[in-house]
């Protein structure tokens, strides 16, 4: 007899269905797992003859076992399988109805004691089993707030394998698990950290909203312990309110990476990834044998921080350029291709010097100019043509530290954001994936963002006397369009140019 389950595996962020069956026959000792299995769908074997053991099921052993993964051309990896191989040697023993089988899919881990454990990916299984039109999945306990994110089919958790044979067999009812997707979203939206706690730094905090309102990558220049790092957390919290389609995007993403923790539903806060710069390139990216999101996509609704920027791989910071241009990365292996959205903020901190105090007001810089000009020309280059927003932040004094009073909330930041995100999408009406003004193209800005000659004639001026690129030119009307989007005002006027020049120090160096 052959004992056949319904589960899924996942594959990018989409789940795909395998089939696992057990036959057990006469014949010698053999028990193997056939049909791509990495080496830990293969150490299942062990996972699973224990498990059955300790929850009284008898397994021959004496006879020949086959389980075949079909299928069987796509690599299957990680051990969620144990359970429906379990239910499927038990299924070719006669051990299980095959009636309910039929109707459900079956995902999780195996303890040896039998006890079912979380798996990553769930969100993704969940939506597979749903389009696979299974009237429910069977899943660990632990899973079950992150599927029921997934309507249209009976979560049903479960702690042990006994108790899924139970239900099987019609022995055991289990109630299906339903979230209230809403409340949980709610309760969950809340970050830990607030734009109130930041004292002083009123310039980079405007910075800082300027970039939330319209999309901007950003880089902070400033000496150690000026506040860079402070900041940057606090960013996801004064972009615009995440959307619950958003919250499930990121989710899928953080679950297949197994970042979803133990009976938590969604992400509901805008991710913030701050990688090491000594990060792989693929760590950054995506990428492996069986390709995972990286960074870049683990950022996807939030801010990416790289601290330090310059200590970064050359290399890496190049990869980082086709995801900002086209919002996706696409990881290509032999035999198969993965895309994972990786649409986030850039934010960049770097130090202004070597050793860090250059425009310091207390340690004095020991970087000779030349050094200087050195290590900022690192950042030139295709990485920083698009970044549009740079500030210098400097450190603020001990006094105001101690004394300063808090500042504005980030909620109330954030409502401003809000609105003028709101003026964006209505003046993007009609044009395709165009969200926020920073990701506006020549040809969009040239129709969307006309400017007056007065103001034209203030921005020539000014690049001309301060020696500005042409390539800034671009920007400077991006981000003038998005101060004048915060103001509620209709026209680019010259005061939002004039303060979308002071975004541009680094254009001023050089
Ligand atoms: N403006 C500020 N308001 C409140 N605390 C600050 C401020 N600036 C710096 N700090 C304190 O100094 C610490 C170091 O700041 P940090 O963000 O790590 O600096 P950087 O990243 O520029 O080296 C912070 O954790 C915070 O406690
Ligand atoms: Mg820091």
């Amino acid at each position: 007899m052959i004992g056949k389950v319904h589960s899924h595996a996942v594959l990018g962020i989409n789940a795909y269905e395998v089939e696992v069956e057990a036959d057990i026959a006469g014949g010698q000792h053999y028990f193997g797992i056939v049909g791509l299995p990495d080496p830990a769908v293969k150490e299942s074997k062990d996972r699973v003859k224990a498990a059955l053991a300790n929850s009284g099921f008898y397994l021959s052993v004496e006879r020949r076992t086959v389980i075949n993964l079909a299928p069987a051309d796509i690599r299957k990896e990680g051990a969620a399988l144990d359970l429906p191989i379990a239910v499927a040697l038990l299924s070719a023993q006669g051990v299980v109805d095959v009636g309910r089988l039929a109707d459900y899919s079956i995902i999780g881990e195996l303890s040896l004691d039998g006890r079912v454990k979380a798996i990553p990916g769930v969100l993704c299984i969940a939506d597979g089993a749903r389009r696979a039109k299974r009237r429910g999945l069977i899943l660990p306990a632990d899973n079950a707030n992150e599927a029921a994110v997934v309507t249209g089919l009976d979560i049903l958790p479960v702690e042990t394998l006994a108790e899924t044979i139970a239900f099987l067999n019609d022995r055991l009812a289990i109630e299906p698990h339903r979230v209230d997707l809403p409340t949980i979203f709610h309760q969950s939206s809340r970050y830990g950290v607030d734009f109130a706690d930041v004292k002083g730094q009123q310039h980079a905090k405007r910075a800082l909203e300027v970039a939330a309102a319209g999309g901007h990558n950003v880089l902070m220049i400033g000496s150690p312990g000026s506040g860079k790092t402070m900041l940057a957390r606090r960013l996801p919290t004064i972009l615009p309110d995440l959307t619950i389609e958003e919250s499930i995007e990121t989710t899928k993403i953080h679950s297949v990476a197994g970042l979803v923790p133990a009976r938590q539903s969604l992400v509901a806060t805008r991710p913030f990834r701050s990688p090491h710069h000594t990060v792989s390139n693929v760590a950054l990216i995506g990428g492996g044998a069986i390709p995972r999101p990286g960074e870049v996509s683990l950022a996807h609704h939030g801010v990416l921080f790289l601290d330090e920027m310059l200590e970064f791989q050359r290399s890496a910071l190049e990869a980082l350029r086709q995801p900002l241009e086209d919002g996706v990365v696409t990881v290509s292996r032999a035999s198969m291709s993965t895309t994972f959205s990786a649409r986030f903020l850039l934010c960049g901190a770097v130090n202004p010097c070597p050793c860090g105090f250059r425009g310091d007001p207390i340690k004095p810089c020991s970087c000779a100019p030349a050094i200087v000009q050195r290590y900022l020309s690192r950042l030139s280059g295709p990485l920083l043509d698009r970044i549009d927003i740079h500030i210098e932040v400097p450190p603020v004094h001990i006094q105001e530290l101690s004394r300063g009073q808090a500042g504005e909330p980030s909620e109330v930041v954030r409502q401003r954001v809000n609105n003028a995100r709101q003026r964006q999408l209505e003046r993007f009406r009609g044009c395709k994936s165009l969200f926020c003004n920073a990701h506006m193209e020549t040809k969009e800005l040239k129709k969307l963002c006309p400017l007056s000659d007065e103001v034209r004639s203030l921005l020539e001026t000014s690049v001309a006397r301060l020696g500005l690129s042409a390539r800034a030119f671009d920007r400077i009307i991006k981000v003038a369009r998005t101060i004048a989007d915060l103001e509620g005002a209709a026209n680019i006027e010259p005061p939002h140019i004039a303060e979308a020049i002071n975004y541009r120090s680094l254009d001023r160096e050089g």
